[in-house]
């Protein structure tokens, strides 16, 4: 391996070196691993082998937008932590301010191990001014978050008042304004709080929650739980996409993936081959459409997607249970490979085998249709309502009856025979029927399919 000494650089490189290494806080060496492991990574021809699968990685920001989070000091501050890794994991660059009371619920080494970026606490930081400086944390940035904002925040923001780094921030920025407000529910209702709150509305700052809800204090409640992460994750990928970019936007997904386990006894069950690719890689693109995603999966060995609330059940009657609590959603895709049939009883202890004796006999009884059960609801009955086929013979007929039957909007089907190698492989061959008629899509990867699906799902959306 060749090595490579930095006093041998060009001077002009090594100041540029020497002022990065200093920005970070970290040697001028570590500034240069730190510089060539990320073009590594960068780079698809340095690493070939390393080449990411389309599906895989995170959520890709609308064109690698940057967000500086404002975190003040209230219980919700520990909920920040997890809004960053939210932001992150839809690929938003964050960078973060605490305020004083906020570094009395949180650390400024939690939040930067989490934003991978220093963190900002005081104005009269000379290392942070020469650094970058309030001016430049204002500008460099195309949203302000500012979660959890106190009323003590707001107030300061709807005097204009600039005494610490977040509020002098917050005054000189030029960019929007979202507000995640969390708060006592009589500190909220205080007719001060609503002066300011109509103050900031007037001057164009977005809003999202409070929530209604249990407070921190034992038995307290009502309005003033600050939204959960990944709603506010969500609106902002709402306020910095481009129109298009961001199809499903302010659509509520749900999708069930995986096989469902049905117990026989405490340690045995009936399961199937279901991967749970295809059902993971439709919420991963539904996230991506800048869909808000519920994913139900049962047991599967793949990683959650990132950016979809994930439920994670074992039986059909679990599964029916948690989709039924979703809603209500706009459109509901049914991948999951649910189970027929489950033990009639099944038991508490574990069966024994015992010499002599002879084997136990299961009797089963049939689950309940999940699919069936939301697309005939009366109430909150999703506007488009998807299920997927699975058939070895006669696919698109057996497809266009299960349309019917189920009471579902469109069918997925595709022939799952074991020589297609469909059941657990990458790739799939589908056919999507709707009302209208059958289309057959080319073979293509379990990602391909999710992207046109989702593309599919979004232009009906829009189009009603
Ligand atoms: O009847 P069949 O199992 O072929 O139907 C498949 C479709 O119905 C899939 O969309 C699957 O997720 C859904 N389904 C369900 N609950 C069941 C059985 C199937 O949601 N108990």
């Amino acid at each position: 391996m060749a090595s490579l000494t930095v006093r041998q650089l060009d001077e002009t490189l090594k100041q540029q070196l020497r002022l990065r290494a200093a920005r970070s806080g970290r040697s001028v060496e570590d500034e240069v691993r730190n510089i060539l492991k990320a073009a590594a990574e960068d780079s698809d021809a340095l690493a070939p082998m390393a080449k990411a699968a389309p599906g895989a990685g995170p959520v890709p920001a609308p064109a690698g937008k940057r967000v500086l989070l404002i975190v003040g000091g209230g219980i919700a501050a520990y909920k920040s932590l997890d809004l960053i890794r939210r932001l992150k994991e839809r690929g938003f660059t964050v960078r973060c301010i605490l305020t004083a009371a906020a570094t009395q619920f949180i650390t400024p080494l939690a939040a930067g191990a989490l934003t991978g970026e220093r963190v900002f606490t005081d104005l009269f930081d000379p290392a942070s001014e020469f650094d970058v400086g309030h001016i430049r944390l204002a500008r460099d940035t195309d949203l302000v978050v500012v979660a959890p904002a106190t009323a003590d925040l707001m107030a300061k923001m709807a005097g204009g008042h600039a005494n610490d780094l977040a509020t002098a921030v917050l005054l000189a920025t030029t960019a929007k304004i979202l507000l995640a407000p969390a708060m006592n529910p009589q500190m909220w209702a205080n007719k001060a709080t609503q002066r300011n709150l109509a103050q900031l509305t007037a001057d164009g700052v977005t809003l999202i929650g409070p929530n209604a809800g249990e407070m921190a204090e034992s038995g307290e409640r009502g309005i003033g739980r600050m939204a959960e992460p990944m709603e506010i994750a969500g609106a902002v990928d709402r306020l910095l996409a481009a129109k298009g970019e961001r199809p499903l936007a302010g659509k509520r997904v749900l999708v069930t993936s995986g096989p469902t386990h049905e117990p026989i006894d405490p340690v045995r069950y009936i399961a199937n081959r279901s991967s749970g690719k295809q059902g993971h890689a439709i919420a991963l693109a539904a996230v991506r459409a800048g869909a808000e995603v519920t994913l139900i999966s049962g047991p599967v060995t793949l990683p959650d997607p990132p950016g979809v609330r994930m439920i994670k059940v074992e039986s059909a009657r679990d599964m029916l249970r948690a989709a039924e609590q979703a809603l209500p959603v706009d459109v509901a895709i049914f991948a999951a490979a649910v189970a027929d049939w489950r033990v009639a009883n099944a038991g508490d202890q574990k069966i024994k085998k015992k010499a002599g004796e002879t084997t136990p006999e299961l009797s089963l009884v049939e689950n309940p249709d999940i699919l069936s059960t939301v697309a005939h609801r009366t109430d909150q009955r999703p506007k488009l309502v998807i299920g997927f086929a699975a058939e070895t013979e006669n696919v698109a007929a057996n497809a266009k009856a299960k349309l019917a039957r189920k009471g579902c909007d469109w069918i997925v089907a595709n022939d799952v025979s074991p020589q297609t190698g469909i059941m657990g492989g990458d790739s799939n061959t589908v056919q999507l029927v709707t009302a209208d008629g059958i289309e057959a899509w080319p073979p293509q990867s379990k990602d391909e399919v999710a992207g046109m699906l989702i593309a599919r799902i979004a232009a009906a959306m829009n189009a009603t």
